[in-house]
């Protein structure tokens, strides 16, 4: 079984082809940042537009790359949502066209189900139950995962996703989009010099809230001089609250489900000091971390061709010609395998 992926729900166009013997065959993306670090964020039109200039140039490119023929698919899955609704319908058309003209099966994928299960492609990876804790621009949430489909949300963030408060703070201090590994890159000159709460570490529960610590952020920034001295210092003391706040959540969801494991997945994943805090940390309280490639914690179509496979396995992929996309879609209205 051989499975085409596609990922446009943002603002990486991303396609994949995963074998189930023999894993990722190729994989291929087109970055859009450089165009959207203009605006100082995604702008939505753009992103669409630009996903449609790419699909077929990076599908020629991937088949050649894979020496593979597309009468050879077994099936398509695309990301259906959640995500720009624009990015995900060029996304979505494309890849049912593609199924439909190939007469073989497409597949809808949820995006947060593909993040969530992206460390399964490793070689070391996680069985089943494990809690996970996505972090990207758009969500941040705790769940605990039974199987493929069997998902109860813990926690979520209340306002701005963990990546969102990278992004808006570097964007702050005039650091190019993505705000993320700008962020990373800047925190290793930096000194402890200041310090910012914690948010809603000392409230019960498992959500999450970080549009405090972006206020937080422009305070220190608008009192202080604007030397790359002072970016680096914030950005390391921003880095530190989210790695410790990603921890503490993380530690009480474990705690409070007899969990064992966690991965963290998603695009704030990439951070390696974020990484290292939650590995180290729930390594000393007994729980072991998974993460997936560094190139698969960001949005990729590795893990859209995955989560395809194993619902196409179950019988599971789109029974007629209507094609899916949702800018809003619940994890936990997903079925099981
Ligand atoms: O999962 P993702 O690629 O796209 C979404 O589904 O949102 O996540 C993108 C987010 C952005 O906010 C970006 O700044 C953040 O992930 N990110 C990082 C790093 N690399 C990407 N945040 C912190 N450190 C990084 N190295
Ligand atoms: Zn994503």
């Amino acid at each position: 079984m051989t499975i085409l992926g596609i990922e446009t729900s943002c603002d990486d166009t991303a396609l994949a082809l995963y074998s189930e013997a023999q894993g990722i065959l190729a994989e291929v993306i087109g970055s859009q940042a450089a165009q959207h670090t203009l605006y100082g964020g995604v702008v939505p039109e753009i992103a669409a537009r630009d996903h449609l200039k790419q699909l077929l140039p990076l599908l020629t490119r991937l088949l050649h790359d894979a020496e593979f023929k597309l009468s050879d698919l077994t099936g398509i899955a695309y990301t259906a949502g959640p995500g720009l609704l624009g990015a995900v319908m060029v996304g979505a058309a494309f890849a049912r066209a593609l199924a439909f003209a190939l007469a073989i099966p497409a597949i809808g994928i949820h995006h947060i189900e593909g993040h969530l299960l992206s460390p399964m492609l490793e070689s070391i990876h996680p069985s089943f139950p494990f809690v996970a804790l996505i972090v990207s621009g758009g969500h941040t949430l705790l769940v605990n995962v039974e199987a493929i489909g069997k998902y109860q949300l813990l926690g979520q963030s209340l306002d701005d996703a963990a990546g969102e408060a990278f992004d808006k703070s570097a964007k702050l201090m005039g650091l190019d989009y993505p705000g993320g590994p700008e962020i990373e890159l800047r925190a290793r000159q930096g000194r402890p010099r200041f310090s910012f709460s914690r948010p809603m570490v000392n409230r019960p529960g498992f959500d999450f809230s970080f549009s405090g610590l972006k206020t937080q952020v422009a305070n220190t920034w608008a009192s202080s001089d604007k030397s790359s001295q002072t970016i680096a210092d914030i950005s390391y003391a921003l880095q530190e609250t989210i790695s410790d706040t990603l921890l503490i959540k993380a530690r009480r969801a474990l705690e409070a489900v007899g969990g064992k494991r966690l991965v963290l997945v998603g695009g704030v994943s990439a951070n390696q000091v974020i990484r290292a805090r939650l590995s180290d940390g729930l390594a000393q309280a007994g729980y072991k971390v998974y993460f997936p490639a560094l190139r698969h914690s960001t949005d990729n179509a590795a893990m859209i061709a995955y989560a395809g496979a194993k619902r196409l396995k179950a019988g599971q992929y789109d029974k007629d010609l209507l094609i899916t996309a949702r800018a809003r879609w619940s994890l936990v209205d997903l079925v099981p395998l």
